[in-house]
């Protein structure tokens, strides 16, 4: 198979780059490198583009996905699907700034869509947000027929992507679907971003810095990890081409953030109290996905549970951050929401 994952350097998207190739795929990357970094495609690179596995089986595009040559870059490419990850991903930067926010995210899977239509590409897999399109849902897990309801710029955006999508699909036949994840954490989340709670609150604590809890420490998030993650999108991207629909991709369960606090506290050894602020707005206070139809349609269902994830995005850390300098760590903050 032939894929192309925008947004081939960020956290998912350079997992799911590593997935693919290992499963024996050619793909192509594209990636602005706004917040992605070129070091989560080292293994990419050292091994399928360099010969060690006979060709060349990955390409790197650094390229905005709002410029007109994307269409020239998906017509070149001949994807059998396309991955569509890359996103504006931090909630509190799209309510400061909404247009930047919705240029990268509306406009930029708007230029997506018409460069699927010119390339007569069908399948397109969408990072879709199911943290914030259901608003605050008063019932959890929340499933996928509960009405949307997005409460900021980022979760609006992250919409109209969606419904973007499904137009494209009536109008021109393209076969989208939409994975609409929950809370995704492990090795290569921004480990300095302001969301992404386990890795920001374990690089803290080795790193000797202190924590901070936005509000009193109750709200609830489902917590997926990004292996997890990855396997669904492999599975849609193979997925008949017949299905075509939403899919809520979480474990069901809520951890608040007092209980990743401790989790993470206890995994490194720390003993250090949080500071607390306000939360922002925008923000929710829980949300959990009922993943049920990933399961019955795409075979999909967690694998990791929070605890030992929390463990192995330790370790991953512990081998990546120097303690006491910020020297390796990215140099934007992200969000994934
Ligand atoms: N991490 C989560 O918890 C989470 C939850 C729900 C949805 N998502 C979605 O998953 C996707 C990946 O998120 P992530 O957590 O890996 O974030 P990330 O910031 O690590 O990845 C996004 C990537 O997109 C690139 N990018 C941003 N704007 C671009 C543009 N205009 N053109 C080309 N590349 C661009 C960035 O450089 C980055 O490499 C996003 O679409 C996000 O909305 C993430």
């Amino acid at each position: 198979m032939r894929a192309l994952v925008t947004g081939a350097a960020g956290f998912i998207g350079s997992t799911l780059v590593d997935r693919l190739l290992r499963d024996g795929h050619d793909v192509v990357g594209i990636d602005n490198l706004s917040t992605g970094l070129m070091t989560n495609l080292d293994s990419a690179f050292d091994y399928y583009s360099h010969g060690g596995c006979g060709r060349n089986r990955f390409t790197f595009v650094r390229n905005d996905i709002q410029a007109p040559e994307l269409a020239d870059i998906v017509m070149g490419s001949n994807p059998d699907v396309i991955f569509h990850l890359a996103a504006q991903v931090n909630l509190r930067a799209s309510v400061t700034d909404p247009l930047f926010d919705a240029r990268s995210n509306v406009l930029g899977t708007v230029n997506l869509c018409e460069a699927c239509r010119e390339a007569g590409v069908r399948r397109v897999v969408y990072a879709a947000s199911g943290g914030s399109r259901y608003g605050a849902p008063t019932h959890l897990p929340v499933s996928e027929s509960v009405p949307l309801g997005p409460l900021s710029p980022y979760a609006v955006a992250k919409v109209a992507g969606e419904l973007y999508l499904r137009a494209y699909a009536e109008m021109y036949g393209i076969s989208p679907i939409c994975l609409a994840l929950a809370n995704v954490y492990g090795p290569r989340q921004n480990p300095l971003g302001e969301a992404g709670v386990i890795t920001v609150f374990a690089s803290a604590m080795l790193t000797g810095r202190g924590t901070r809890i936005f509000g009193d420490g109750t709200s609830s998030r489902d917590y997926v990890y990004v292996d997890d993650v990855v396997d669904a999108f492999v599975r849609a991207g193979a997925a008949h081409d017949g299905v075509t629909d939403t899919f809520n991709i979480g474990t069901g369960l809520q951890t608040t953030v007092g209980e990743v606090h401790r989790l993470v506290s206890d995994a490194v050894g720390s003993c250090a109290s949080p500071a607390f602020n306000a939360t922002h707005p925008g923000e929710l206070h829980a949300i959990a996905l009922d993943s049920s139809k990933a399961e019955a349609v795409l075979g999909w269902k967690p694998t990791v549970g929070v605890a030992d994830g929390v463990q192995k995005t330790i370790e991953w850390l512990r081998a990546t951050l120097v303690p006491g300098s910020e020297a390796q760590a990215p140099p934007k903050a992200l969000i994934g929401a």
